[in-house]
């Protein structure tokens, strides 16, 4: 099988090769990526000479056209990924989610693709207060980031339905693990406690993620490549809901950093509570995830204490600025 995978220089997608080599190894894997911010040719050592690299974006029709040429399915994890990057600036959001989207579906169709599946999330589902959102859950996206992706999902949807593509949805939970770009709560608090600097909290940070640990999302969306029935939404949810402020903690503990570190900011303007997914149609096709949060964060925190190359030039880069527009503080070293 030749398989496109676009934004595959980014965190998740850049796992999501490795599990496909792992699994699959006669597959020929071309990548298309625009090399954001958060995607990095780095997060791509060691398998380099194992897959075709295009660089650019899913919203050029022309270069798509030419690259999704001889494949025979698609996965789509290309997507600007940051909540509070989208409240400050929500035009690459829509360009990428929504146009992006509408580009690739067109060329699969063109192309006789027959697998498309696209990477999304739970927060498209909005926030719950108790219980579980399954597949058949209403759309209630509250940010611009969510709202955008569930564009790109209704769009799939759409050409599932209206022109019988063999398309599929993966809706993920929070996901962590090695290669996450440190704008995200795990990787900046694990980053900022090895530093000395302080680890911003939102609001009461008594909000609740379902995580999931990047390498189980990465093999649930390779078993809803392969197994997935058309046409059908699967969500995947990490093993364990647990509260912002209490994985701040479990960070300091991990990094030996005091909690005199811990401190709480203002919240982000619409911040949903709580997430959860439940998981029982992926869970029916013979997936289950094999990390549980107390192990996946030991294993994460590990990874960046051992990977300083991967994180020292985006600590001294544009995440710095980013850094200082986001919470109007520098970040030490
Ligand atoms: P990421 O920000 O680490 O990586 C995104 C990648 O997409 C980068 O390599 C970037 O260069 C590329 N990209 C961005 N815009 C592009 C464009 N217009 N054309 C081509 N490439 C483009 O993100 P991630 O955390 O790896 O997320 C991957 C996917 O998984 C996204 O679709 C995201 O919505 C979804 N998802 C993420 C999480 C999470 O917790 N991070 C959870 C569920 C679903
Ligand atoms: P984040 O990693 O941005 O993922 P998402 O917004 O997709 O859930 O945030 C995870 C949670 O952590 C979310 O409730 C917001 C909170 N958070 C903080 O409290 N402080 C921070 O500095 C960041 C980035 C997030």
């Amino acid at each position: 099988m030749r398989l496109l995978v676009t934004g595959a220089a980014g965190f998740i997608g850049s796992t999501f090769l490795r599990v496909a080599l792992e699994a699959r190894p006669d597959d020929e894997l071309v990548v298309l990526d625009k090399l954001t911010y958060a995607g990095r040719r780095e997060n791509l050592a060691g398998i380099e000479d194992r897959i075709e690299f295009v660089h650019g974006a899913i919203e050029d029709r022309e270069l798509v056209h030419k690259t999704m040429a001889g494949c025979q399915a698609v996965v789509n994890f290309a997507a600007e990924s940051h909540v509070d990057r989208s409240i400050a600036d929500q035009d690459v959001f829509a360009r990428a989610h929504v146009i992006g989207t509408s580009v690739l579906l067109d060329a699969a169709r063109d192309h006789g693709v027959t697998r498309y599946l696209q990477v999304s999330t739970d927060e498209v589902y909005g926030s719950i207060e108790e219980g579980s959102f399954t597949e058949t859950s209403p759309l209630n996206p509250s940010s611009p980031y969510s709202a955008t992706k569930a564009g790109g999902d209704l769009l799939v949807s759409a050409h599932a339905h209206t022109y019988g593509l063999e398309a599929v949805i993966c809706r993920g939970s929070n996901n962590y693990g090695p290669r996450q770009y440190p704008e995200k709560l795990i990787p900046l608090c694990v980053l900022n406690a090895l530093a000395g600097d302080s680890l911003p909290v939102y609001g009461d940070g008594r909000q609740v993620r379902n995580w999931l640990y990047v390498e189980d999302f990465a093999r649930a969306i390779h078993l809803v490549l392969q197994e997935g029935a058309s046409g059908e939404v699967y969500n995947v949810g990490g093993p364990d809901e647990v509260e912002n402020i209490e994985v701040v903690k479990r960070i300091v503990e991990l990094t030996g950093a005091g909690e005199r570190l811990i401190e709480y900011v203002r919240d982000r303007p619409g911040h949903d509570r709580r997430y959860s997914l439940s998981s029982g149609k992926v869970r029916a096709l013979g997936w289950e995830p094999l990390t549980h949060f107390a192990a996946g964060l030991e294993r994460t925190v590990d990874w960046y204490r051992d990977n300083e190359w991967w994180w020292s030039p985006i600590r001294s880069g544009e995440y710095r600025e980013y850094y200082e527009r986001q919470y109007g503080r520098s970040l030490t070293g």
